[in-house]
Formats: structure tokens, sequence, C-alpha cells
């Protein structure tokens, strides 16, 4: 049997620190699907079809990793996803308290979804995607983070979004 698992988020837009996620999650996998949550709450600055075709041209060369968006609950899209493993990424301490309660709540729902946690590069432990939109708004460099045609994504809509 395949073993598939999601690694759900935002990506608001995607980041390296999440590739470098992604990437290692394929290699413990058969398959992982990554689930874009449409995050309405969070008022993204990328909707929904912008996020899911970032990731689509990030992972374009990489056949066991696929892209779906999701809305409603995590633990639904798991099972749509007929997968019972959610990947999730640790960056600092400060994400544990968060994680661990998302993590039971889910167990909670579904006993039989687990969540594997993997840590964060060092390098990119202190990224997150507001960050990098802010960073970038404000004339700083963010090549250092974000996959070059990201970068290309994010610096066209600051510019329309001045207009
Ligand atoms: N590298 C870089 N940044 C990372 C990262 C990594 N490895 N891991 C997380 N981040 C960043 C994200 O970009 C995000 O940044 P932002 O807040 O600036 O946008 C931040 O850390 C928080 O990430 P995360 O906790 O993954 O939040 P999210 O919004 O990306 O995803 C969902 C949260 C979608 C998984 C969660 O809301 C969910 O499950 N929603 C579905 C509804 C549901 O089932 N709710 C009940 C849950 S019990």
């Amino acid at each position: 049997m395949e073993r598939i698992a999601i690694y759900p988020g935002t990506f608001d837009p995607v980041t390296k620190g999440h590739i470098d996620i992604c990437e290692r999650a394929a290699k413990m996998f058969d398959h992982v699907v990554i689930g874009v949550a449409d995050s309405l709450a969070k008022e993204p600055f990328f909707d929904v079809n912008e996020r899911t075709e970032m990731l689509e041209m990030v992972f374009a060369n990489n056949p066991k990793i696929s892209i779906r968006p999701f809305s409603g609950l995590l633990i639904d899209f798991a099972r749509d996803c007929e997968s019972q493993i959610i990947i999730r990424g640790l960056r600092a301490i400060s994400d544990f308290e968060y994680e661990v309660q998302l993590a039971g709540m889910n167990r909670s729902l579904a006993n039989e979804i687990e969540t594997v946690f993997l840590t964060a590069a060092q390098h990119y432990a202190f990224v997150s995607s507001s960050l990098v939109r802010e960073i970038a708004r404000l004339g700083g460099d963010v090549s250092e983070f974000l996959h070059p045609s990201i970068l290309q994504k994010l610096t066209d809509k600051l510019e329309s979004s001045k207009t």
C-alpha cells in the first residue's frame, strides 16, 4: 500500500523553509500531497489559486509531490487524500505548544491520523511567510528565503498592489 502523507499550510507564499520540509518528507513517504488551506481568516495576500500555482511551479519536477487546495477540516482533507499522516514542521520551541495542541485535536477528531514532526533546517528556523512579505514590502532582500520564481511573483504582486 502506498504511504501518502499530507503537508498542510497556508503558504502565503511558500518559502524555502516549507520546500525543505516537503522535500525531506518526500524521501520518507511514497507520496506527499501539499494541502493549500484557503485560510480565509488570515486574509491571505495571495489567493488560494495563486498559492497553489506557485507550489506547482516549485515542485513541477518532483513526481512524488502533488498540490491540492482545500477548505474545511484538515482531517477531512487527509481522509479525502487517503492519508493517515500529517507532516508539520517545527521551527523554534515557540511552535511546539501550538503544534501539540493541533496534533492532539486532530487525533481526537480522527484517531487513525498521526502527526509527524520534522525540525526545520537551522537556516530557516526564523522564516515565516508574513515576515518575508513584510521585509519585501519594505524593500528588504528576501532572495535567500524564496525560490527565484516565487520571489518574482511576490515582487510583481507587491508592485501591482501599489497601483
Ligand atoms: N518554514 C518556513 N515557514 C514556516 C514553516 C517552515 N518550515 N513552518 C511554518 N511556517 C510559517 C508559515 O509560513 C506561517 O507563516 P505566517 O503565519 O506568517 O503565514 C506560520 O509559520 C504558521 O504556519 P502554520 O502553523 O503552518 O500555519 P498555516 O496558516 O500555514 O497552516 C493549517 C495552518 C492550515 C494547517 C491549520 O490552520 C488547519 O489545519 N486548518 C484547517 C482547519 C482545521 O482543521 N482546523 C482545526 C485544527 S485542529
